[in-house]
């Protein structure tokens, strides 16, 4: 392989580049900010100055000056010649109702509990202890439970993640055999609920742990779904819902590591036929990793799992290894026109 020239664009050094990777974490919390102070919805179709700004954020106008400047730098604000600054298409994605919103993901990713445990990433890679476990005393699903404030945040970022893949999910795969779905771990229902939706045949249950799946019955019921879309609270460590002939787990498995994983599974498998399918969505690490932004996003989501809940992502070989030890044959993964994969599975 060609090391020098594998990652940088052309007309960068090596040493540009590098200095470019080293500040990305300067970047992102200063998006932070402009985030957290809601500066995106208060730019809604109209550009405002740095002093107007921050009169309305009770903030330092000349040091939120030099925040609105960086954003300028790359790309998420445009400046005029007046200084007032607006939001370019790319900062558009940082408003908190817009189509492929991805405000609480940056709130969630950048705020104080994930940005702390990245701090303690060399923690994770010693000794294979998340650095949320270690910093916080417990696991991430349990700190959500204890802390509403932080699972709605995770639900909506979720949600507003779901929705940026959904439609390509629901196109890649054909679900005119499915009578009746279960969405395992499937958060506040916004997967199912579009699925539903799609396919007017289908019937579906939401299965997560019981504080999460009361945020989908007013979404269900607000989709007038109501008669067609049961919500069931549990712990899929236990048992899942068995009313179902397709079992879909969205971005659950990667949550998990080998162990806990193949626990779902063989839950899922118990009340499954053979001639029922087990979907899962998730990023597939392809055979050969590079420097695309393809093979770099699902790397990195797959430090985020180690470091924050102890999970991975994985190779459509790994899979398949997970579902032959859970009862499951892999039959095929589907790319799709997002970056997440349907992989299909059925009983053995
Ligand atoms: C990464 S989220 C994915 C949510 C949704 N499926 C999606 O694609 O947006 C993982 C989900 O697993 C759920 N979960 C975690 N532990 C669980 C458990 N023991 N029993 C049931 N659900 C659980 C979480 O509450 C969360 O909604």
């Amino acid at each position: 392989m060609d090391a020098q020239n594998a990652s940088q664009p052309s007309d960068e050094s090596p040493s540009e580049a590098m200095l470019g990777i080293i500040s990305g974490f300067l970047i992102s919390r200063a998006l932070y900010v402009l985030v957290k102070l809601g500066i995106p919805d208060l730019l809604q179709d109209q550009v405002k100055s740095a002093a107007e700004l921050a009169e309305a954020t009770h903030m330092h106008a000349p040091s939120l000056y030099r925040v609105l400047s960086v954003m300028v730098g790359i790309g998420v604000l445009a400046k005029d010649d007046n200084d007032h600054f607006g939001l370019t298409p790319l900062g558009t994605t940082m408003r908190k109702d817009v189509p492929g919103s991805l405000r609480a993901w940056a709130l969630l990713q950048l705020g104080e509990g994930y940005y702390q445990t990245w701090g303690d990433i060399l923690h994770t890679v010693e000794t294979s202890e998340t650095a949320f476990k270690h910093l916080f005393g417990m696991d991430v699903w349990q700190y959500r439970a204890l802390h509403p404030e932080q699972s709605q945040l995770f639900d909506e970022s979720m949600t507003n993640l779901i929705n940026v893949f959904n439609q390509a999910i629901l196109d890649g795969y054909d679900f005119s055999s499915v009578q009746q779905i279960v969405d395992v771990g499937g958060g506040n229902g916004s997967l199912l609920i579009n699925l539903l939706k799609g396919n007017p045949h289908i019937k579906g249950v939401v299965f997560d742990a019981p504080h999460v799946v009361e945020g989908a019955k007013p979404r269900i019921e607000a989709a007038g779904l109501g008669d067609r879309c049961t919500v069931v609270g549990g712990d899929f460590f236990d048992s899942v819902p068995s009313r179902g002939d397709a079992y879909i787990l969205s971005r659950v498995i990667h949550d998990w590591d080998d162990e806990h994983s193949i626990a779902i599974l063989k839950n899922c498998r118990s009340v499954m036929s053979p001639e029922h399918k087990l979907l899962l969505v998730e990023r597939v690490i392809p055979a050969h990793i590079d420097s695309s932004s393809k093979s770099r996003s699902v790397l990195v989501s797959d430090l985020n799992m180690m470091v924050i809940v102890g999970g991975r992502e994985r190779s459509e070989a790994e899979y398949g290894a997970l579902f032959e030890a859970a009862g499951f044959k892999l039959t095929r993964v589907i790319p799709t026109r997002s970056m997440m994969s349907i992989i299909e599975a059925v009983p053995v």
